[in-house]
């Protein structure tokens, strides 16, 4: 990694201390990662652009979830960061067209509704962020957020019940009520399932694929252990 981009990862390493192992510096490298590979991939990509919103995409995560936590604000952690990104670009010397593009891959990367990724590093970051919830990396992430959510290792219930009983308005996309009845094999059920269908680049959905047999699998197998077949 180049000195540039080793001295964005301190800054960003700085401001997430205390991130939850799903969410930190960690995940930030494996998403940096998943970047480049897919950026491989695709024509015409402002590698500078992409490392740089990749470094800093979840620079305000961790103020995300203390105000979470207090329950004083809703900040989300994609705005916040973008802007918070611009005076630590400029810092390190970034022309304003590059900070703008930068700030839209990080508004963005998040995004569920009227705002997609309409450049290409906007889409492989995208898409990258989403992968990492796959896969063997997404079970061990999906278990971290369970434990932290006090969450059973493995919920039975009927997957219709779950959806009418726990999701907002009872509706497959909706918000989860109750944090404590939901699992990682639900969320599996619920959303990673899906995830092909929100990716942006054909590598990407490639790779979802592949990381949603292994997981497909992984789910199966617990069920047998739980039920005493295995
Ligand atoms: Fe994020
Ligand atoms: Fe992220």
């Amino acid at each position: 990694m180049e000195e540039k981009y080793r001295r964005l990862k301190t800054i960003v390493e700085g401001e997430m201390e205390g991130a939850s192992p799903a969410h930190d510096i960690d995940h930030v490298m494996r998403v940096y990662n998943l970047c480049l590979k897919l950026a491989k991939y695709e024509p015409d990509v402002d590698l500078d652009v992409l490392k740089t919103a990749a470094l800093l995409h979840d620079v305000a995560r961790t103020e995300e979830d203390k105000a979470g936590h207090s329950h004083v604000m809703n900040v989300d952690h994609a705005v916040l960061g973008a802007e918070m990104s611009v005076n630590i670009l400029r810092e390190l010397g970034y022309s304003e067209e590059k900070i703008e593009q930068v700030k839209h891959c990080i508004v963005v990367h998040r995004f569920r509704g009227n705002s997609p990724p309409k450049t290409i590093e906007a889409k492989i970051l995208s898409d990258a962020d989403k992968l990492d919830v796959l896969g063997a990396t997404g079970i061990a992430r999906s278990f971290t957020i369970g434990g932290e959510c006090g969450q059973k290792i493995y919920s039975n219930i009927a997957i219709d019940k779950y959806i009418k009983e726990n999701l907002a308005g009872g509706k497959p996309n909706g918000r989860i009520t109750d944090p404590t009845k939901h699992s990682s094999n639900l969320e599996f059920e619920t959303k990673f399932k899906h995830i092909p269908d929100k990716l942006f680049t054909q590598k990407a959905r490639e790779v979802a694929r592949e990381r949603l047999e292994y997981m497909k699998q992984f789910f199966e197998r617990l069920k047998r252990e739980i039920e005493g077949r295995l």
